[in-house]
């Protein structure tokens, strides 16, 4: 049987063949170590990596590349961010949506003396600005949450946050994990000031690349989590004050970075817009698939353009690894249960600590496969209730 990859959420996969073929051609043709050497194919490596940075620019609207800082994931990118900003004594706001990848550098920080306040989020994961608002105090240095929920798909208000950011002078910081790629972003019409992206999700990249956006000045503000070698600047044993350089020491994943722009530019060529609206329309027919389904209950918001393509749900009576080993087991179905590194949305919306079975789908996703997981479903759930009658 051939599976059905509903897994998008974690890694995205099929990728292009594009992406890969970018990746074998570096190897064969180019393979040196970008901007440190001054011969050819550093400088081919190096344009490479810029050439990244342009498509990475591009596809959040950042109208210069040099903006965009890589790192290893989405994580390190947050991390760096995080720490490089928050001091002792200042203050944070955040969402009860939040992944671990923001949750857990923020009780860090908590315990190094930095305030800190979850605006609560409603049992569909939805986040009322005005609760925001109210979780700001005189010395709140920063506002991050994530753009979407990596378990229900909800999606975060950031105009309204952007403006209550902008109005207070506070530093508004997004993690963009689960939308670079699959929602479009303007990073300077919605006034985000940094935004931090995986490039093996949405992007169609390969694991193991991501970065950040900064608005330019800022980056003076945040300190940044590693020193090294930047192949700029080397007469100096004190690390470069400019972009990208401040942020990226060390090696960068050149190889990757080749795979993640022509990833991107994949994307760019189907058009965000219409991944948007392809992964809205499947999203919608599971929902409309699952509505009433006997022994199940859904999560996130029942309406399509508040939410991304990843959906959350349960067969009441099972533990959502069970289900998920049916799933996998019987139908070829692959999801990923549990608590999916976010305790915090799980407590926003009941499911801790249980969790929930979790299906996201991408831009290969068919209606086919949507129609699958939902009789996958049905029939484990079906099965299950007539068991325990
Ligand atoms: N954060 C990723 C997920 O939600 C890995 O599965």
């Amino acid at each position: 049987m051939k599976p059905v990859y509903f897994d998008n959420a974690a890694t995205s996969w099929p990728k292009p063949p594009e992406m890969m073929e970018a990746m074998v051609r570096f190897n064969e043709s180019i393979g040196a170590n970008p901007g440190r050497s001054g011969h050819r194919l550093s400088i081919e490596a190096a344009r490479v990596v810029y050439e990244a940075r342009e498509c990475a620019a591009r596809i959040i609207g950042s109208p210069d590349p040099l903006s965009i800082s890589f790192a290893k994931n989405a994580t390190e990118a947050i991390n760096c961010v995080l720490l490089g900003l928050l001091k002792a004594g200042d203050h944070v706001v955040t969402s009860g949506m939040e992944h671990n990848s923001v949750m857990r550098p923020l009780r860090f920080l908590e315990r190094q003396g930095v305030g800190l306040s979850i605006a609560p989020c409603s049992p569909a994961g939805v986040l009322d600005p005005d609760d925001a608002m109210r979780a700001v105090k005189g010395n709140t240095k920063v506002i991050v949450v994530t753009h979407a929920s990596n378990v229900t798909g909800t999606l975060l208000p950031l105009d309204d946050l952007a403006r209550i950011a902008r109005e207070r002078g506070i530093v508004f910081v997004v993690d963009a994990s689960q939308t670079a790629g699959s929602i479009p972003l303007d990073v300077v019409r919605t006034g985000i000031d940094v935004l931090c992206f995986t490039g093996h999700k949405s992007l169609l990249g390969p694991q193991g690349t991501g970065g950040f956006y900064i608005r330019k000045g800022l980056e003076e503000s945040v300190s940044p989590l590693m020193r090294g070698g930047t192949g700029s600047a080397s007469e100096f044993e004190e690390q470069p004050d400019f972009l990208p350089d401040r942020f990226e020491s060390g090696t960068p994943n050149a190889i990757g970075l080749a795979g993640l722009a022509a990833g991107i530019r994949f994307v760019l060529g189907l058009g965000v817009e219409a991944i948007r609206e392809k992964e809205a329309h499947l999203t919608r027919l599971f929902l409309e698939g699952m509505a009433g389904m006997p022994g199940t209950r859904l999560y996130g918001p029942q309406n399509v353009r508040q939410r991304t393509a990843v959906v959350s749900f349960n067969i009441v009576g099972m533990s959502p690894s069970e289900v998920a080993f049916e799933l996998d087991e019987q139908f070829a179905v692959l999801s990923r249960p549990g608590l999916h590194c976010a305790p915090a949305a799980h407590r926003t919306i009941g499911t801790f600590p249980e969790g929930t079975v979790r299906f996201s789908f991408g831009y290969s996703t068919t209606e086919d496969e949507v129609r699958r997981g939902i009789e996958a479903v049905a029939h484990i759930s079906a099965a299950y209730h007539k068991r325990t009658l």
